[in-house]
């Protein structure tokens, strides 16, 4: 508490604050922080700073669903159990999630997309898009990066061509909600790339900005705000788990659900391969009336990928994700003493999160409404003693968006989705000095080169999947990442939201050598198209433009051309998007038919 001199000293600065300010600080008094008031200059010496002070503890004090009491509060009794040690798993054990294994295609995979198309009307999707991306480097927002460079689309452009793909899919049409969590970092930039490229033909009333704060960061086990400087507080990013708050605070949830959305689906900044699997997942979600569903990969016993694992105790039965490094002593100590090991497949029980989760909005609005969005917050302080009474420096909660289901009871279902790993998720978060070092130390490079490669995988995938002969390739070491020579395809959404409708239009053909093809357009079919040498097709059919493709191509197309390390320094004039990955294609004449106007064409050679 303050002695004499000091509560003196700070009250006569008194009249420099509004009623509410006054207020404010008095509560903080009263909770353990008359630190912050401590040593305060008289009048007139340095007003405006303590003016600053005073709007940015009301601002924490605002954005935080009970104010800074309750942030201090929870801090409080977090730190005090963190203190004490105490295991989260203790008296639980781990048992196999419930989960729908869709890793590969066939008639039950496409059974499920087909009932997830029905839900695009009832889906609301939800991008948090507030990381800082400190792996990756990259001077600018990660979603104005591109995810592939034969046309240099943006993974927000993509999004939006995914959403008005749903949207077009829809038996009574209606706008797809779209969310974006942004911070202070990403906001600015993120508002004028949605303005300067109009929305990447969104309605501007579909796209909903939702902007996550800073919150105090925390000095010790007492919850004491911890200061910069005198009239400063340390703040600090409080994690992706924002959103719930976010979703509660403003109202949104609560609205669209009312509106008749039943599902939001959660996907991250740079996963440019998650709506591949968004219709399968609805289709389970609404099939399995999961509460929350989980999409995830196999992953190998002990890799660095959370595990979903049911944990079941006395009065607990919860599927949540555990991080690896928990999970092989929580096996070793409860059901089994090799730890986490591998299937006959040669995958853990346990499949892997990628935090991308379709989440029942009936049972997300009554968990928001009682928790006031506040997620299953931790804390983490790094100790500077034994008696964990200090910390090396201050420490804040943090909160994830996967924790969710640590708020449910076992009426709420939680169920997993298992896909093919590369078709559902490839990150782009590592730069490509790091990327190239993860890969020769045999962990994913998750870097710019490898989210395109997996791009144009997924594009051969599904032609294969409707019987197109394509040429395996190799792969080349691009500055030490790999990249897959050979065909290209991308099939933009407007083609195809499905395995399924790849299927209806797209008869035999082939693909070889270096060729490319690009499918723009609701309507186009192709009849036994094949392409060879370095052909390249690029269609591109407006709505009610009905392209019927035939023959064999021939011209020079692409071809990559790989940038030196010079190329990739700072100091050159190369865009940076092409930087992080060390080549770019150079368009020589590939073989382009755009069709405007609706009506029916056919394109022969
Ligand atoms: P990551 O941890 O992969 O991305 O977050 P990051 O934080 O941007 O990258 P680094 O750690 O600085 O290199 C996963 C997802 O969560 C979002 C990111 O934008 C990404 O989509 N995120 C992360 C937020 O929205 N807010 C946060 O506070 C943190």
């Amino acid at each position: 508490m303050f002695d004499q001199t000091e509560l003196t000293e700070f009250k006569a600065n008194w009249t420099l604050f509004t009623d509410s300010q006054q207020e404010l600080f008095t509560k903080l008094i009263e909770n353990n922080q008359s630190h912050l008031f401590a040593d305060w200059d008289a009048p007139g010496t340095n007003d405006d700073a303590k003016v600053n002070f005073a709007e940015t503890l009301e601002k924490t004090n605002t954005n935080y669903p009970g104010g800074l009491t309750a942030y201090i509060t929870n801090a409080q009794k977090l730190l005090a159990e963190a203190k004490e040690g105490k295991n989260p798993f203790e008296g639980l054990t781990p048992e196999q999630p419930s989960k729908v294994d869709l890793s590969e295609f066939g008639a039950e995979y496409d059974r499920y997309e087909a009932l997830g198309v029905k839900q695009f009307e009832k889906t609301g999707i939800v991008m948090v898009a507030g990381g800082l991306g400190e792996r990756l480097g990259y001077n600018g927002i990660k979603i104005d990066i591109a995810v592939e460079t034969l046309e240099s689309t943006a993974y927000i452009s993509h999004y939006a061509q995914c959403i008005k793909a749903m949207e077009a899919r829809m038996t009574t049409p209606r706008s797809v909600p779209f969310i974006i969590m942004v911070s202070r970092d990403t906001g600015p930039k993120t508002m004028e790339t949605l303005e300067k490229n109009n929305y990447f033909g969104l309605q501007k009333e579909q796209v909903h900005i939702l902007r996550q704060e800073l919150v105090p960061a925390i000095a010790d086990n007492e919850g004491s705000m911890a200061l910069k400087d005198k009239y400063e507080l340390i703040l600090k990013p409080h994690g992706h788990g924002d959103i719930h708050m976010l979703l509660y605070t403003s109202g949104l949830a609560k609205k669209l659900h009312r509106e008749g959305i039943e599902h939001f689906l959660f996907i991250q900044d740079t996963n440019g391969q998650v709506f591949n699997a968004a219709a399968a997942a609805l289709g389970v979600s609404a099939e399995k009336d999961y509460d929350f569903n989980s999409i995830a990969v196999n992953r190998v016993p002990g890799e660095a990928v959370g595990g979903l694992a049911r944990l079941v105790g006395e009065n607990t039965d919860l599927t949540l994700n555990v991080e690896y490094n928990q999970l092989d002593p929580l096996l070793r100590a409860t059901v089994s003493p090799e730890g986490d090991i591998p299937n006959e497949q040669g995958f853990s029980m346990f499949p892997g999160n990628i935090n991308v989760l379709c989440i029942k909005l009936s049972s997300y609005v009554r968990i928001l409404e009682a928790s006031q969005g506040i997620i299953a917050e931790f804390v983490n302080p790094k100790y500077a003693d034994e008696s964990k009474t200090t910390f090396k420096k201050p420490t804040r909660l943090e909160t994830m968006m996967q924790d969710l289901p640590k708020l449910f009871s076992p009426n709420e279902k939680v169920g997993v989705s298992i896909f093919a790993r590369e078709w559902c998720f490839s990150a782009n978060k590592n730069n490509i000095i790091d990327a190239a070092a993860k890969y020769a130390a045999g962990s994913p490079p998750e870097s710019s080169a490898t989210a395109e490669d997996h791009f144009y995988l997924v594009g051969r995938q599904r032609l294969r999947e409707a019987g197109v002969k394509i040429s395996d390739a190799d792969q080349e070491l691009i500055l030490g990442v790999p990249f897959t020579l050979g065909p290209k395809v991308i099939l933009r959404p407007s083609f195809a939201m499905t395995v399924a409708e790849v299927k209806n239009k797209v008869q035999g053909g082939s693909l070889s050598g270096e060729s490319t093809l690009i499918l723009d357009g609701q309507d186009i079919k192709l009849d036994n198209v094949a392409l060879s040498g370095s052909s390249a097709l690029v269609i591109k059919a407006c709505p009610g433009a009905k392209v019927t493709v035939k023959g064999s191509f021939n011209n020079d197309g692409y071809k990559l051309v790989k940038l030196s390390e010079d190329e990739c320094s700072v100091s050159s004039s190369i865009p940076e998007y092409l930087k992080i990955r060390a080549y770019k294609f150079i368009s020589r004449g590939a073989a382009v038919y755009e069709f405007k106007e609706p009506g029916e064409y056919t394109v022969q050679e």
